[in-house]
């Protein structure tokens, strides 16, 4: 038996052929059912005990040794044939394209960067800063008293007391760095993720982002401040908008404003959106208060400016109508797609 399986092995190695048939001829000859091998197998249980060990060894390696031949073969023999069947053509470039969906871009940063780029045309730089900021350049450089509601854990997420760290209220901490390390003319937009223990609703969430602007120069007027937010209220929600400034009340500027401007989608008689006012809050805005001057080593006698600072979110669901500021932060696919085309 020893001497079958050995011719049988030799026989294997040394079988090649260019046709399909024959490897299938010698599958039936060597595998099939009645074939060479299953027959061994079958008069296996009539050797000896003594040999059994080793012949049982060598007819696995027959079968082993058979079934790849067989299958190299195959694959060779299918790969020539396409190789034969794809030469000499070429591409078709008539073929319509395989589909990529493609992504879209989060609705927060598609108005982010009409924002940034607003203000990037009329000379304004892009700084930002940490998230995570001292009470220096949250508070205290920027003239809140000691006991300012603000501080309070009710309205900040303190990261740890003494020294106080927080995660920022607003991104007029950037502005604080920019004025330690610039020179004046400043002119600085911040836009950034702020933090404030809010309970979450469709209006508020602990987390949102913001865009505030900053100019210091010889002379800077409120009424450049005017025309520089009239320009970006024109540019952001039509060229017919028009803006009104109330006063408001901010520790970092003196005065301070509100700004609402004319509502975009009744142009002003009132609807639903504006609440039948004709106007919709989007900044606060004012002249930088000589004290958060001083502090960030800028001298106040020579130089003036103005700051303004505005919610993304906000902006973006007057834009876009949308009723619940928690859909920006829910990653819903179906909200999401909705903004595929805004770039
Ligand atoms: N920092 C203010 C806020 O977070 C916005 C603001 C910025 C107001 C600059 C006036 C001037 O609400």
């Amino acid at each position: 038996m020893i001497e079958k399986i050995k011719a049988l092995l030799e026989e294997v190695s040394n079988f090649t052929t260019e046709s399909m048939d024959e490897v299938e001829a010698f599958r039936i000859r060597m595998l099939s059912k009645k074939g060479e091998i299953p027959s061994l197998f079958k008069d296996f249980k009539s050797v000896d005990p003594s040999e059994r060990k080793e012949v049982g060894r060598q007819l696995n390696i027959l079968k082993q040794k058979a079934t790849e031949r067989l299958s190299s073969l195959k694959t060779r023999l299918e790969e020539e044939a396409l190789a034969k069947k794809l030469e000499g053509r070429k591409p078709d470039t008539t073929m319509p394209a395989g589909f990529n969906p493609i992504g879209g871009r989060h609705p927060l940063s598609v108005v982010r960067n009409r924002i940034n780029s607003i203000f990037e045309r009329i000379g304004f730089v892009i700084s930002e800063g940490p998230e995570i900021e001292d009470d220096w350049h949250n508070f205290s450089a920027l003239n809140f008293p000691e006991e300012h509601p603000a501080r309070d854990m009710q309205d900040t997420f303190f990261v740890s007391k003494d020294p106080d760290i927080a995660l920022r209220t607003h991104t007029s901490s950037v502005q604080v760095r920019v004025m330690e390390t610039q020179k004046p003319p400043i002119r600085t937009i911040s836009p950034g993720r702020v933090f404030r223990n809010e309970a979450i609703s469709a209006r508020a969430h602990c987390i949102f982002h913001q865009v505030e602007g900053l100019y210091i120069d010889q002379g800077v007027s409120f009424a450049d401040m005017k025309q520089c937010l009239l320009y970006f209220a024109r540019e952001m929600f039509g060229k017919d908008t028009r803006i009104r400034l109330r006063p408001s009340f901010f520790p970092f500027t003196e005065p301070s404003a509100e700004m609402d401007v004319s509502c975009n989608i009744c142009g002003g008689p009132g609807c639903p959106i504006c609440k039948y006012s004709g106007w919709i809050e989007v900044m606060g805005c004012g002249m930088v208060d000589p004290n958060v001057l001083e502090n960030c080593g800028i001298d106040s006698k020579k130089y003036s400016g103005y700051a303004f600072g505005m919610g993304i979110e906000r902006i973006a669901m007057n834009i876009y109508q949308i009723k619940d500021l928690r859909m920006f932060f829910e990653n819903d696919l179906r909200f999401l797609r909705q903004f595929k085309s805004a770039i």
